[in-house]
């Protein structure tokens, strides 16, 4: 470890990517904590700098050169300063990246972030650029010291990497296969969090309903298990989980989210296309029929289940019909929210050597063509709510000017209204106004008080 005095006093840290890497960084947070730094607002503040990095599509890569040009410069500022680089593209870049960017002390992948102290130390006894790329969990950053932001909302970490390999996808490559962390072990940080007064859950994975199915898994449970274990400890009001295939999605799973009282009427539900080709060719594992039948089934036993969902537009070779049959299914499911992206060839994947590659003027029109389709359902399905009461979990102040407070619904939509924000209460509200993001109401009674 080093010693206290060779460290820098404070740190400046910046987060790309998903919520996985936000989590990691409360970890981050905390290991330097117990170094004895503290977290700065600004880069120019800080004696060490650190980026926690993404790599799932090229504008995460580019985006990370532009803040690396800052750190250079703050390094010649002064050349004491440590620049730390975190993450997914820590781990797909590697050695390579040492020689290419000079000014970066320390790389470290995101199964390794508990080296973090040690490389630190390498770093200054020996001078040289220091790194570590473990290819699986062999100690998870979950256990690690947390430096949680105060709230109502807590994330917990279930399982790490991924072993489905779709064949767009590089985090497969970069987090190491699927691994599920045991039971006990998450019900023990749960009850903890329960305790420190957070009532809202976010359970964390790249394919948490596959929780405990892996080979000689020590999880203890399969996942619909461990809803109901963490559904029975107090203080627990809400749980949430992120993300979900749709090719492991069992009926129990399914009974759980209808039975278990704290378990969200929300389900995030990658489709990624509505063409049975491009499915196949992404190895999703799945069809289309086989996802408006698992649509059915969930909304059938989930009156008033939120479904949103992820999809990847221009993906290699896909036509125009397939293109059609994308929006088709966005009439279809009627989604209340989706995130789109235009299909980006990651090296090491298995579609990155598909031909057919779309131009990009192509993929952006059909982006904008599949954004409108799927504005409209969200602003029909959020329509739906105007004038009915919606429970309300707090959050913080909204970011519209004035006493506005912001919280969501179980149904994970945006709710603001007027008053003063406490954040942890659970509120009634009765929605007066919806549009395709976001709703608008007042407050009509407190169910319970943070
Ligand atoms: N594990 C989750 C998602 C992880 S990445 C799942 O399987 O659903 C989040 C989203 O990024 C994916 O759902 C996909 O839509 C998108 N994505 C991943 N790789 C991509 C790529 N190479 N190009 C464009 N989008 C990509
Ligand atoms: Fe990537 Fe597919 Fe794994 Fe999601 S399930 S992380 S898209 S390989
Ligand atoms: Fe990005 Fe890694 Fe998450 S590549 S999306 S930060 S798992």
């Amino acid at each position: 470890m080093p010693s206290p005095g060779e460290l820098p006093d404070t740190f400046f840290l910046r987060t790309f990517g998903c919520q996985m890497n936000e989590h990691d960084s409360e970890r981050i947070c905390g290991l330097l904590g117990q170094l004895g730094l503290a977290r700065v607002e600004r880069a120019d503040d800080a004696g060490m700098l650190v980026y926690n990095t993404c790599s799932i599509r090229e504008k995460a890569d580019t985006r990370l050169l532009g803040h690396l040009g800052e750190a250079r410069r703050l390094k010649r500022l002064d050349p004491r300063r440590l620049v730390v680089v975190a993450g997914c593209l820590a781990q797909s870049r590697q050695t390579e990246f040492f020689a290419e960017f000079p000014f970066v002390d320390v790389l470290v992948g995101p199964q390794s972030l508990h080296e973090l102290p040690l490389l630190l130390n390498e770093r200054i006894e020996s001078g040289r650029q220091a790194g570590a790329f473990e290819e699986s969990t062999s100690r998870w950053s979950a256990e690690l010291p947390r430096a949680r932001r105060d709230g109502p909302l807590a994330w917990v970490q279930i399982m790490t990497g991924c072993s489905n390999y779709c064949s767009y996808c590089i985090v497969p490559y970069v987090r190491g296969p699927e691994a599920s962390r045991p039971l006990r072990d998450i019900r023990r940080e749960v009850a903890e969090l329960a305790e420190q007064g957070v009532k809202e859950l976010t359970l964390l994975g790249q394919n948490v309903n596959a929780y405990g199915n892996e080979r000689a898994s020590g999880a203890g449970g399969d996942f619909p298990a461990l809803l109901e274990e963490l559904a029975g400890i107090d203080g627990v009001e809400r749980i949430r989980f992120m993300t979900s295939h749709p090719k492991d999605v069992s009926s129990r799973l399914i009974q759980a989210l209808a039975e278990l009282e704290p378990v969200c009427e929300h389900v995030h539900l990658p489709v990624q296309s509505g063409s049975d080709r491009i499915l196949r060719a992404m190895n999703r594992g799945y069809e289309r029929d086989d996802y408006l039948r698992l649509v059915g089934r969930l909304r059938e036993a989930v009156p008033g289940l939120a479904l949103t969902t992820d999809l990847i537009v221009a993906f290699p070779g896909e036509t125009e019909a397939e293109f059609a049959d994308t929006l088709s299914l966005m009439d279809e499911v009627g989604f209340d929210a989706a995130f789109t992206f235009v299909y980006s060839p990651r090296s090491q994947t298995a579609a990155a050597a598909l031909p057919g590659r779309a131009a990009p003027q192509v993929a952006e029109e059909r982006m904008g063509r599949l954004v409108e389709r799927i504005q409209t359902h969200a602003a029909r399905r959020n329509q739906e709510l105007v004038g009915t009461r919606v429970e309300v979990m707090v959050e913080g102040r909204s970011r519209q000017s004035g006493e506005v407070a912001m919280g969501r619904t179980r149904t994970f939509k945006t709710v603001n209204f007027p008053g003063e924000p406490h954040p942890g209460d659970l509120v009634e509200v009765v929605i007066d106004e919806a549009t395709s993001t976001s709703l608008r109401g007042r407050r009509a009674a407190l169910v319970t008080e943070r």
